[in-house]
């Protein structure tokens, strides 16, 4: 099926996850169901100025794929000349551009970027028709504004100004990651225009998928809920392992990510993934605990063999 542009093979994608998505983190949900993933944000500034990071954040195996490039900036030409600097290094191996108007955090919002956008819907729809102009299928990122009829507003601008896909998270931007996400805003703007909204928001069980596609949203974003449960794409799809065979793709999913992006990383990363085994069973706390004071991957892994 295509949502937004994209060819995918089903409704339930990775959300956006900011120095949490990394290459060998996409490649593992998307070897594992997940039937879209994204980039970590990438500055269009630091593009056009090729600041090494940013630069670094474009790497993609193609076992990440169908895979967003999530770019920010608080200006259209800099974000288009972002998008330049993508095509020419990579853009074949990107299914999609997308903005990020949804990040809260200050250090972002200060320059205009990201969440500060929802307050500038000119702006907004300038950076997605500019970025269009390019080529590729624009998706946005989004979250509720305090007044329902303002998200409605905002929404359909970017849908209007040529956006293939706008996902809503369903919280403000004051709310941050705190609260309840709100669904009903979501459901509103998706009966109004069909096929063209994703959602965000607690998005932990198949029952938050199913409601919210039953909603009339295109496809659904999981984020923290797929950190806590790293098998939650498989099982939406039906496909159920059993603990010892979680463990044995954890590890090989930290080999990789060695590989990829050395120690360091690999254990920031398992250490994200590796309380869903450590959970629910006698024990498990000081597990837990053991397993996020570990300084080497040999030891995390240990941790979790004891559980075999
Ligand atoms: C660690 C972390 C990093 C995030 N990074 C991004 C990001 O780079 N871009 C974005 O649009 N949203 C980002 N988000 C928001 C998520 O994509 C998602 O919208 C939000 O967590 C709500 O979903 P949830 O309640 O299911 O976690 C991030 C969230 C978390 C927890």
């Amino acid at each position: 099926m295509r949502i937004g542009g994209i060819q995918v093979d089903g409704r339930l994608f990775l959300a956006p996850l900011a120095g949490v998505t990394m290459l060998p983190l996409r490649e593992f949900f998307a070897e594992h169901g997940a039937s879209l993933t994204h980039t970590e944000m990438v500055s269009c500034a630091g593009l056009v100025r090729d600041n090494a990071k940013s630069l670094d954040m474009l790497a993609t195996s193609g076992r990440d794929a169908p895979l967003v490039v999530q770019l920010f900036a608080n200006d259209a030409g800099v974000l288009v000349s972002g998008g330049e600097v993508v095509l020419r290094q990579i853009g074949g191996r990107f299914a999609a551009f997308g903005i990020n108007m949804a990040c809260p955090m200050p250090k972002i919002t200060r320059n205009g970027s990201g969440s500060a956008l929802l307050r500038k819907p000119e702006l907004a729809c300038d950076m997605v028709r500019g970025l269009k102009a390019l080529g590729l299928p624009v998706w946005v990122k989004i979250r509720r504004l305090e007044d329902d009829a303002d998200t409605l507003r905002f929404a359909g601008g970017l849908v209007r100004a040529g956006a293939d896909n706008v996902c809503i998270h369903g919280r403000t931007q004051a709310q941050r990651y705190e609260g309840l996400a709100d669904r009903s805003i979501i459901a509103a703007v998706a009966r109004e225009f069909p096929g063209m909204i994703s959602a965000s928001g607690d998005v932990r069980t198949c029952d938050d998928v199913t409601e919210y596609l039953g909603m009339g949203c295109a496809g659904v974003m999981a984020a923290r809920g797929a950190l806590s449960n790293p098998f939650m794409f498989e099982e939406w799809r039906g496909e159920f392992r059993t603990r010892d065979g979680k463990i044995s793709e954890l590890v090989n999913f930290s080999l990789r990510a060695d590989e990829i992006s050395g120690e360091h990383k690999a254990l920031v990363l398992m250490k994200r993934l590796a309380g869903s085994i450590l959970r629910n069973e006698y024990g498990s706390a000081e597990l837990r605990r053991l397993a996020m004071m570990s300084t080497s991957l040999g030891e995390i892994i240990s941790i979790l063999d004891r559980r075999k």
